[in-house]
């Protein structure tokens, strides 16, 4: 972040959406938190922080009036919070861009913080419009991008308003540097054995990401609600376990090209199985391959658990990117724990561990192992797609 922000006005784009509940309380505050030391180095070195940010889908969530329900979406729910963390009034304007914004990001002092309202009450934001784009330039004399979050969108705020930002004007905040310094630790020249556990319900979801891992790792685990779709693609039986259809000769595909690569692709040995997808279903513990009809699989099973683990203390690199299993249900939990203690251990001993995408994220969270995995990435659908080695727009439009 190689700007001098002293008695500038510094326009920050983070990404601050955070889940709230029904009473719009904050229930996880890490992004707020992971933006903090971008915020507090501008405030210190004398600037002003002009921030923006969305929330939720507000244009998808529209009132029935067909009006924005401002009221669930505000950032202003997240103004006291964010005051605390500061240690600073956070000043809040109802507007992105207008008369009411330019006004209030006039009035600030140095070391003082303005929120705007959620970017996307604009209806060019997602569009990337220019004018909306520009208006937000006019707000601040410099920009800084820190959203990584919401790098994979080219929207106005994420990558269209860099335009209006000369070479030396524009920088990344250090949350931003940190998720790709980190990423590429994964990506380029890791310390091997490098393993990729890839979890979630669909394969269809992660299609770009096996592609690519499969190019460079050494271990893949594969596990979650996809892992059926590869059992069967080997000719195992996986009764009423979530399976893709369309996905099964493409699971085959990359079972072959992982052999053909010396990629030892690692899929749940057994399976914990309930009898109907809920929380208090009846259970059993089965081969993966030898499901029996109307069971499912909905976690990974004890021997998969240790076989997983094994091969986590024996790399150097690690890279987590969805759950094991229904984690939500306490029952079904236990196999994307001891994959989150496998990883924690493996760090402990040297490895370093990058855990990216929205799920297994909740997951380390939930069990306080946040500190004990070398890095947490604040983004979902951002990580996957950096990951997956596309170009992010929000990326992209700083060069
Ligand atoms: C996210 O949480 O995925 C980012 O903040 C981007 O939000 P979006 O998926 O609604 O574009
Ligand atoms: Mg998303």
């Amino acid at each position: 972040m190689n700007l001098s922000f002293q008695d500038k006005k510094v326009l920050v784009r983070v990404d601050f959406n955070v889940p709230l509940n029904s009473e719009h309380q904050i229930t996880d505050d890490t992004r707020i938190r992971k933006a903090l030391p971008t915020l507090q180095r501008i405030l210190q070195e004398g600037g002003a922080a002009i921030i923006m940010s969305h929330l939720g889908r507000p244009r998808k969530k529209l009132r029935e009036d067909g009006s924005i329900d401002v009221e669930r979406f505000t950032l202003a729910h997240l103004r006291q919070h964010l005051s605390d963390l500061l240690g600073t009034t956070v000043h809040f304007c109802e507007e992105t861009i207008g008369p009411k914004a330019t006004a209030a990001a006039n009035a600030l002092n140095p070391g003082e913080v303005l929120l705007l309202e959620n970017t996307r009450f604009n209806a060019g934001e997602t569009k990337g419009d220019a004018d909306l784009a520009q208006q937000m330039a006019q707000l601040g004399e410099l920009y800084v991008n820190d959203a990584f979050g919401t790098a994979h969108r080219e929207h106005a705020s994420t990558a269209t308003v860099a335009q209006y930002f000369e070479k030396g004007t524009k920088a990344f905040g250090l949350l931003m540097e940190a998720e790709i310094t980190n990423a590429n630790k994964v990506l380029n020249e890791p310390n091997r054995p490098l393993t990729a556990i890839v979890g979630g319900a669909k394969v269809s979801d992660k299609i770009l990401l096996l592609e690519r891992l499969i190019g460079f790792v050494d271990h893949l685990i594969v596990g979650g609600g996809m892992a059926y779709t590869f059992v069967r693609a080997q000719g195992g039986q996986t009764g009423n376990s979530l399976v893709e259809e369309d996905k099964i000769d493409l699971a085959a595909q990359l079972l072959t090209q992982a052999a053909e690569r010396g990629v030892s692709i690692h899929l749940p040995e057994d399976s914990v199985l309930a009898d109907e997808f809920n929380a208090n279903a009846n259970r059993q513990t089965t081969a993966s391959n030898a499901i029996p009809e109307a069971w499912m699989g909905l976690d990974i099973g004890p021997k998969a658990r240790q076989d997983f683990g094994t091969v986590l203390q024996n790399s150097n690199t690690i890279l987590w990117n969805g759950p094991m299993g229904v984690f939500e249900m306490p029952a079904f939990a236990e196999g994307t724990q001891s994959v989150a203690l496998a990883v924690a251990s493996a760090t402990k001993n040297g490895a370093f561990s990058l855990v990216g995408g929205g799920d297994s994220v909740a997951a380390v969270n939930q069990m306080g192992l946040a500190d004990q995995v070398s890095y947490v990435s604040t983004g979902g659908g951002a990580m996957l797609e950096f990951l997956e080695g596309k170009e992010l727009p929000g990326i992209k439009a700083m060069g």
